[in-house]
C-alpha cells in the first residue's frame, strides 16, 4: 500500500516533522542521500509507525499516493532548486511540493510559476519552533495554491501545535504568502529577543542582579501577561550550569550573535514597502556589531564610560517588566503591519487575525499576548496598526512610561538599549499629529525644487527661496 505523505531532507527538522506526521496515524515515506539518516529513519517503523524511508528518488516517489505530498526540510537556497530538480522526472501532474524551509519569497514565487507549467502544485510553507516544535507540534504557516490545500489540510492540521484545540496552521494565501509571514516571524524573533537581552543587561548592571536573581524575575514574568516561549526560555538559560567551569553558562559564551538572514530580510523588505520596522532593524544591527567583538573591545578601551548608578531590584524588577510588555507589542505592531502592506503589494489577501491565531502556540514568538492580539484583529480586520486597537490602548498607556524612564536610564549609564529606544521612537513618533519633517520638505524644495504640501490648501508648491 502507498503512503500519505513524502518528505525529502532526514535533518533534524525533517526527521522529527516526519515522526511527528506517523505519530497521528499518517503513513509516511522518507528520502535522503545520507544513507545513515535513512536507515535510522527506517528502524523507526513500526506497528505504530507506518515509516519507511529509501536513498532512491525514485522508489521514494514511487511509493507515494497520488496526488503526491511531498515536502522538503532542506536548507534555503540552490539545494532547494535541486530538490526540485532531482523530483522533477518521476512527479506527475497534481503533484504537491511543499517547501517547508525559510526560503526567501521571491524565490518560492519563482519556482511556483515554474512547477505551474507543469500542473504541479507548489507551497512554501514556514514552519516553526525548532527542532521540539516539529516533533511535537510547530506552527505551519503554508502558502499556495488553494485548491491544492484541501490534500495537505488534514495532515498539517494533525501535526500543527494545538491552541485551546485549534492547530496552529491555516491557509494564509497564494504564491509566496507562507514564507513571507515566516520570514516576518522571524524578524518579530530578532526584535523581541534584542530586547530580552537588554533587559538582562539593566537587570545586571543597574541592579547588580545575579543569575538566579535574573533566572527569577523572567520566571516571574513568564507567569503573567508577558508569558512566552522566549522569556520562558530565557529563564531556563539563567539556570544552566556550565560542563567545564563553576560558572553558568551564559557567562562563557561568546558575546557575538549570528544569523541566517530571515531577519534582514524582513528589515529590507520593509523599508522596500515604506514601513517602519525600527525595533527589527536595530535587532538586526545590533547582531551586527555584536560581530565587532574585537573592534569594540578596542574602542572600549578609548573611551570613558559613566559609572552605572544603581536602582533598587524591586523598582528595577517593575520597570523591566513593564517596558518589556511594551515594547513586544510595538514589536508585534511593527510586524503586523509589514504584513498588512505586503498583502496589498504582493496581493497575499493575508487575514492578520488568523495569523495572529496560528502564532499563538508552536512557533518560537508564541506569547500570551498574541491571544489579546488575535482578538484586536477580530474585532477589526482592517486595523491600521495594532498601537491603535482599542484593545491596546490601556496596555500601551499603562507601561509606557517605565519604558520611558528605562531608556533615559540607559543613555544616561552609558547602557545601550536600543531595541527600547527604537520602540519608544517609533510609538512617540507614530503618535505625534506634527512631526517636524516640514523641514525636511522646505529644504528639499530650496535645494531641488522638490516641491512640498501646504497644510492649508490642496495643490503642490514652490518657492523660489533664495529671493525672499
Ligand atoms: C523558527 C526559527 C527558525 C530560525 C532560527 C534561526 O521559527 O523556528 O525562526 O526558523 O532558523 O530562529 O534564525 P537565525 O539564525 O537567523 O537567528
Amino acid at each position: 500500500e502507498k503512503y500519505d505523505f513524502g518528505l525529502v531532507g532526514l535533518g533534524v527538522m525533517g526527521r522529527n516533522f516526519i515522526l511527528n506526521v506517523a505519530d497521528n496515524g499518517f503513513s509516511a515515506f522518507g528520502h535522503d542521500l545520507d544513507v545513515e539518516k535513512v536507515n535510522a529513519l527506517k528502524n523507526e517503523g513500526n506497528k505504530a509507525h507506518k515509516i519507511d524511508a529509501s536513498t532512491s528518488i525514485k522508489t521514494f516517489v514511487k511509493a507515494l499516493k497520488q496526488p503526491r505530498k511531498i515536502m522538503l526540510l532542506v536548507p534555503a537556497g540552490k539545494i532547494v532548486d535541486s530538490v526540485i530538480e532531482s523530483l522533477l522526472p518521476h512527479i506527475d501532474r497534481g503533484d504537491i511540493l511543499i517547501d517547508g524551509g525559510n526560503s526567501f519569497f521571491t524565490d518560492t514565487d519563482r519556482r511556483e510559476e515554474e512547477l505551474q507549467k507543469r500542473a504541479v502544485n507548489f507551497f512554501g510553507a514556514g514552519v516553526s519552533g525548532g527542532a521540539k516544535g516539529a516533533r511535537l507540534g510547530p506552527s505551519i504557516m503554508p502558502g499556495g495554491s488553494k485548491s491544492a490545500y484541501a490534500h495537505i489540510k488534514p495532515i498539517f492540521e494533525a501535526v500543527a501545535a494545538k491552541y485551546d484545540g485549534e492547530p496552529c496552521v491555516a491557509y494564509l494565501g497564494p504564491k509566496s504568502a507562507g514564507n513571507y509571514v515566516k520570514m516576518v516571524h522571524n524578524g518579530i524573533e530578532y526584535g523581541l529577543m534584542q530586547l530580552t537581552s537588554e533587559i538582562y543587561d539593566l537587570l545586571k548592571k543597574a541592579g547588580d542582579f545575579d543569575n538566579d536573581e535574573v533566572h527569577n524575575s523572567f520566571k516571574k514574568w513568564n507567569e503573567g501577561r508577558l508569558q512566552s516561549f522566549l522569556v520562558e526560555i530565557t529563564s531556563q538559560i539563567f539556570k544552566q550550569e556550565d560542563d567545564e567551569s563553576n560558572e553558568r553558562l551564559i557567562d562563557k559564551i561568546l558575546d557575538k550573535a549570528k544569523q541566517k538572514g530571515t531577519g534582514k530580510w524582513t528589515s529590507q523588505n520593509a523599508m522596500d514597502l515604506g514601513i517602519p520596522v525600527p525595533t527589527i532593524d536595530i535587532a538586526v544591527n545590533m547582531r551586527e556589531i555584536s560581530a565587532l567583538k574585537s573592534e569594540r573591545t578596542a574602542a572600549d578601551k578609548i573611551y570613558d564610560r559613566p559609572k552605572v548608578a544603581t536602582m533598587e531590584k524591586a523598582k528595577l524588577e517593575k520597570l523591566a517588566e513593564e517596558a518589556l510588555y511594551f515594547s513586544f507589542i510595538v514589536t508585534y505592531a511593527q510586524g503586523l503591519h509589514v504584513l498588512a502592506e505586503a498583502s496589498k503589494e504582493y496581493g497575499y489577501q493575508l487575514d492578520i487575525s488568523v495569523i495572529a491565531k496560528i502564532w499563538r502556540a508552536g512557533c518560537i514568538i508564541r506569547a500570551a499576548l498574541l491571544a489579546d492580539i488575535t482578538e484586536a484583529f477580530e474585532k477589526d480586520k482592517d486595523l491600521p496598526n495594532l498601537l491603535v486597537s482599542p484593545n491596546f490602548v490601556d496596555k500601551v498607556q499603562g507601561s509606557v512610561a517605565s519604558a520611558r524612564e528605562l531608556v533615559a536610564f540607559g543613555a544616561k549609564n552609558g547602557i545601550p538599549l536600543p531595541g527600547l529606544s527604537n520602540s519608544l521612537i517609533y510609538f512617540d513618533a507614530y503618535t505625534t499629529t506634527r512631526l517636524p519633517l516640514n523641514l525636511i520638505q522646505a529644504q528639499r524644495d530650496y535645494f531641488g525644487s522638490h516641491t512640498y504640501e501646504r497644510l492649508d490648501k490642496e495643490g503642490i508648491f514652490h518657492t523660489e527661496w533664495e529671493s525672499k
